[in-house]
């Protein structure tokens, strides 16, 4: 559903993304790790329209479809959801109407009728209870105050509610209580069938206890320099990335 190629970024001038290759299929699970600054979330921003990047070179195709020509509310209604991995607090909105706006925005845009608040609520509740979010934070301003792992978990509960088809979460897990963690995984688990697709950044092999990785890639420099099974997520638990290097032809000398 989702194929990437010979993608490079920049902004300001500096290139970040070098040459990004991936393909996610449905039913897939891709883990993203690779160090700090190494352009992981970057490659989600660009994926979900940030209007900094400028693409300089490489294809992008979602469902088939050209996705850079796509504004980012296309994207979305198309069927792609980005948490981030820091999300943004919204004073003044409180969460159920912010749902219920983005939810009537995807229904508007699929051409379906528009739900009321007696109807979206209901299916709130329910997700709500399954992320064992409590009742107060449907009325609560968007993230404001919200503790880290609170944004986490109420991220997971819009991708729950918006029901993408390719959802690529930037570093949900970081920040999470053990419980937390397990609750987020729960979310994800439940929500992933062999129809959807999903991008995990993630940089702890923890997350990938709860939430099986199909593949796990690593992301050093703007490019990714290894692709591996789950294993490669324990490899770097215990090597780190410094025996991985840049390319081939780029050898890093020590
Ligand atoms: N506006 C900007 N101007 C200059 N450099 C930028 C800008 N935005 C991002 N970068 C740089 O792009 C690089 C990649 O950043 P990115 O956030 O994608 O890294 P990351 O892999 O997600 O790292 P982390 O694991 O810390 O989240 C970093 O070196 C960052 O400083
Ligand atoms: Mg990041």
């Amino acid at each position: 559903m989702l194929e990437i190629k010979n993608l490079r970024t920049s902004i300001e001038g500096k290139e970040i993304l070098k040459g990004v290759n991936l393909v996610i299929n449905a039913g897939e699970i891709h883990a993203i790790m690779g160090p700090n600054g190494a352009g992981k979330s970057t490659l989600a921003k660009v994926l979900a329209g940030h209007p900094s990047y400028e693409v300089t070179e490489g294809t992008i195709l979602f469902k088939g479809e050209d996705l850079l020509t796509m504004e980012p509310e296309q994207r979305a209604h198309a069927g792609l959801f980005m948490s981030f991995q820091y999300p943004i607090e919204i004073p003044g909105v409180s969460n159920v109407s912010f749902l219920r706006a983005a939810y009537n925005a995807k229904r508007k845009a699929a051409g379906e009728t528009e739900v009321s608040s007696e109807e979206f609520e209901p299916l709130m509740d329910a997700k709500m209870k399954l992320m064992e979010i409590r009742t107060e934070f449907k009325e609560r301003n968007l993230n404001e105050g919200f503790s880290g792992g609170e944004k986490k978990r109420n991220e997971i509960l819009q991708m729950a509610l918006l029901a993408p088809e390719l959802a690529i979460l930037d570093e949900t897990d970081s920040g999470l209580d053990i419980d937390a963690m397990r609750i987020v995984a729960n979310g994800v688990n439940n929500y992933m069938n062999e129809s959807i697709g999903l991008l995990l950044i993630t940089h702890y092999q923890r997350l990938l206890d709860y939430i099986k990785p199909t593949y796990v890639h690593v992301m050093l420099d703007g490019k990714i320099v290894q692709s591996g099974g789950a294993e490669l997520a324990l490899e770097l638990e215990k090597r780190g990335y410094d025996w991985l290097t840049v390319s081939s032809e780029e050898e890093v000398i020590k």
